[in-house]
């Protein structure tokens, strides 16, 4: 038994190029400049056989038609027993819809992230009685597939953005936003894709991990306002920055991490673009740029 992480879209919601964006990186990815990248998602295994997918993004058909070891086994048999989402963002969570052709697996999300699907009646195309929705409470370990163990835990997050009130709290601790720690016989690995900042906790609980897969959304907290897409910063949107002194990068100096590889990356991220100065930097830091296809073994 080895556990097995395969990246099968390393890119945040929108993906690399994104439909309607002329921004520099996704015009060199439409150019095939540099790589394509899809939304957001990883699959785990522990024995090579059963697999989980953190994530069902809105590009699952075309990631399993890329992964073999996620191809049908029989019939009507896939090797993909549980997915389990993080939060209820789009991108985390359209890819439910492509797996209801009756295929029986296990849903895995908190009570809140629950009931946001549940609320949703086009989910009810995942039948009741082919899959289980399994609601699992924070930091209650699990066995989300053979030889893997997982426990969700809160990040500081938010709401997904197509439930957002008037306010929003974007440092929200609770069920909407969670981090996944996942063990494999001695070996601890983490999936964290949506982060607003790492707390003492936070990195209290991943010291001594053998992988991190981390939030890497955004270069700079500005960078979507400074390319000029929009208004929004990266913490607005409930996701920290790599660079800044408050960053992601700054937050796991001195941890001991085995591989600290950046997933969820924005398609302006231009670490995302090879021999990018930002990209080095990362790089030197310590950090592996996550990409499609990418396998982390342990
Ligand atoms: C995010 O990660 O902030 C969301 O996926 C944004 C979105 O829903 O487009
Ligand atoms: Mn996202
Ligand atoms: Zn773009």
């Amino acid at each position: 038994m080895s556990f097995r992480a395969l990246i099968l879209g390393a890119a945040a919601g929108g993906g690399l190029p994104q439909w309607n964006c002329g921004c520099q990186n996704c015009r060199l990815a439409r150019a095939g400049d540099v790589p394509a990248q899809s939304q957001s998602s990883l699959a785990v295994t522990a024995n090579g056989a059963d697999w989980a997918i953190l994530n069902a993004s809105p590009d699952i058909r075309q990631q399993f038609a890329n992964s073999p070891p996620l191809h049908p086994t029989g019939l009507r048999e896939s090797p993909v027993r549980a997915v389990l989402v993080t939060n209820g963002d789009i991108d985390h969570v359209a890819g439910l819809l492509t797996l209801r052709e009756t295929q029986r697996y296990t849903l895995f999300a908190t009570d809140g992230i629950h009931d946001v699907l549940a609320a949703n009646p086009i989910f009810d195309a995942l039948r009741e009685g082919v899959v289980a929705r399994q609601r699992i409470a924070l930091d209650t370990p699990f066995a989300l597939v053979p030889g893997l163990t997982a426990t969700i835990f809160a990040v500081p997050g938010k709401v997904p953005l197509y439930m957002e009130g008037e306010t929003v709290e974007t440092e929200m601790m609770g069920e909407q936003t969670v981090g996944v720690e996942l063990t494999a016989g001695t070996a601890r690995a983490y999936y964290i894709p949506g982060c607003a900042r790492v707390t003492d906790a936070l990195r209290d609980r991943i010291e001594g991990a053998a992988a991190v897969f981390f939030d890497g959304t955004l270069w700079r907290d500005d960078e979507m306002i400074r390319e000029g897409l929009g208004e929004k910063t990266g913490a607005r949107m409930g996701h920290m920055s790599m660079s800044e002194p408050d960053g992601s990068i700054a937050a796991f100096e001195g941890l001991d991490v085995g591989r600290k590889v950046f997933v969820h990356m924005n398609n302006t991220n231009p670490v995302l673009r090879p021999g990018s100065d930002e990209r080095e930097a990362a790089e030197a830091a310590g950090w592996i740029i996550g990409q499609d296809g990418m396998e982390i073994e342990l």
